[in-house]
């Protein structure tokens, strides 16, 4: 495992020539950002914080944090206003706003994609006013304990998660953020151990820092229904992982067992399937199922963190609607670019026969309102009848045949969908049955249903 370990590390870790490239950026930038503070007499200070500052970004990656910290007595509309106009001048204006839980600026400056993020220089991390101002704090932990063979592990563990398809704690991915990674290799010491530990971890598994906490039923009171918890060491109220979906940790668990099992180089390189136009029409044609694309457009100005979980949401109450009446879904996924938002719903039949079985009360119960309910209605086929079992039933017609006609009326209400995904539905949207997915696809969405059509964990592809 050492050995594939060292030849994986020599592939992902940035060279000394992309070091130097990040500093003299890094350098230049906080250069500008002293003058710029200075220039206009203000109580703030800049921190470069995140992987940059850490020595643990991945090759080819090219991300900056560069935080503004405001005084704790600062009043917070002062902070936004100031701290984006501030953060506009380092940019030079070569940026978009962003909106989070808090407004910040991205930025790209000689090639870097720079984050400029206002905060509070908070003293105590347990007394917050916003996540950001958590940041500072992660990196003077992270900086006072990591060395440079730690940041290796750091690097080869999030090559691991990228491998496997679980990085990043953004909501479009639900995956394990960079912090998290230097923890976890912090707590563990080497990426192998950690997944020597890692391939056992069932759901719930805590890790705890300080130690102090002993009982387990305290902590599961504090994060609720979480399927992995590790707490901030800077702010025990915090768990890193709380952006980490059951899903994306029973890929890392399962991934890790594998991986232990068998160390390969795919789990860090794996295949990314790209079928043809062609090969995803017979690959629809084999499955035999039904696919619904239901596409609109993406709703402007918002960030993947904002527009996903809308996605997901609207996704769910179509499928609610859809199992009230009896269409069993498959599967479904959701997609997002600059441009087109899709909901994917896949059926296993889209029609149904029109009677359906209706069943009345037990024995014991008093069936005369069941029946007369039932007995006169023009919806009655058949019935009442006792079936086999002794159950009271009507055979009456279904209110829809069709699942289409199903989904086309939750679109109509869009009762309970994400609120700029249903705005943008109201204006205007499509429905593709099957292979008519073809007509949309472009390079990006490509990608999506070539793996939504051949789904399967990246290291077995
Ligand atoms: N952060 C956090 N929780 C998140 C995202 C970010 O606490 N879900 C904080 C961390 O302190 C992190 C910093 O914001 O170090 C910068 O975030 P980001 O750029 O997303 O992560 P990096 O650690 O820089 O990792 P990388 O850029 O290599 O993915
Ligand atoms: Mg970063």
């Amino acid at each position: 495992m050492e050995k594939l370990l060292q030849e994986v590390l020599n592939k992902i870790k940035p060279e000394e020539e992309d070091r130097e490239k990040l500093e003299n950026v890094v350098n230049r930038l906080m250069d500008r950002a002293e003058k710029i503070i200075k220039k206009r007499d203000i109580n703030v200070k800049t921190k470069l914080v995140g992987s940059a500052a850490r020595g643990t970004w991945l090759k080819g990656e090219k991300d900056i944090d560069l935080f503004i910290l405001f005084p704790e007595k600062y009043p917070r509309d002062e902070l936004e206003d100031k701290g984006l106009e501030l953060a506009r001048r380092i940019a030079r204006d070569k940026c978009i706003e962003q909106f989070a839980e808090h407004p910040y600026l991205k930025a790209n400056i000689e090639g870097f994609d720079v984050d400029i993020v206002p905060c509070y220089d908070i003293e105590d991390p347990g007394k917050l006013k916003s996540s950001v101002d958590r940041s500072p704090h992660h990196q003077e932990y992270i900086k006072s304990q990591i060395t440079s063979k730690i940041a290796d592990q750091v690097i080869i563990l999030k090559g691991f998660f990228c491998g496997i398809e679980v990085y990043g704690s953004d909501l479009s991915l639900k995956g394990f953020s960079g912090y998290l990674a230097e923890l976890l290799i912090l707590y563990f010491n080497s990426f192998k151990n950690l997944i020597r530990k890692a391939k056992n971890w069932g759901k719930g598994e805590i890790i705890d820092f300080t130690q102090k906490s002993t009982y387990s039923e305290d902590i599961y009171r504090i994060f609720p229904d979480q399927p992995f918890i590790v707490l901030d060491p800077v702010d025990l109220s915090r768990n890193v992982a709380a952006a980490v979906s059951e899903e994306n940790f029973a890929k890392f668990v399962r991934a890790c067992e594998d991986f232990d099992r068998e160390p390969d180089k795919k789990f860090f390189f794996p295949k990314t399937p790209d079928l043809s136009k062609d090969d995803i029409r017979k690959v629809i044609k084999r499955r035999e199922t039904t696919i619904f694309t239901i596409v609109f457009d993406t709703p402007s100005d918002l960030v993947k963190d904002i527009i996903y979980p809308q996605l997901r949401k609207t996704k769910s109450k179509i499928i609610d609607k859809l199992s009230e009446h009896d269409f069993k879904v498959l599967r479904g996924d959701v997609y997002s670019n600059s441009n087109k938002s899709i909901i994917v719903l896949e059926l296993c039949v889209p029609d149904l026969p029109r009677t359906y079985r209706h069943q009345g009360p037990p024995l014991g119960v008093k069936s005369y309102s069941f029946i007369k309910k039932h007995i006169n209605s023009d919806g009655r086929i058949a019935g009442p009848f006792i079936d086999a079992t002794g159950n009271l039933v009507f055979e009456l017609e279904r209110k829809y045949t069709c699942a289409e006609k199903v989904i086309i009326d939750s679109l109509k209400n869009r009762y309970g969908f994400g609120k700029h995904v249903s705005e943008s539905i109201k204006r205007s949207y499509d429905i593709l049955r099957g292979d008519e997915l073809t007509k949309i696809i472009d390079d990006e969405s490509k990608i999506f249903f070539s793996k939504y059509l051949t789904k399967c964990l990246p290291w077995y592809r």
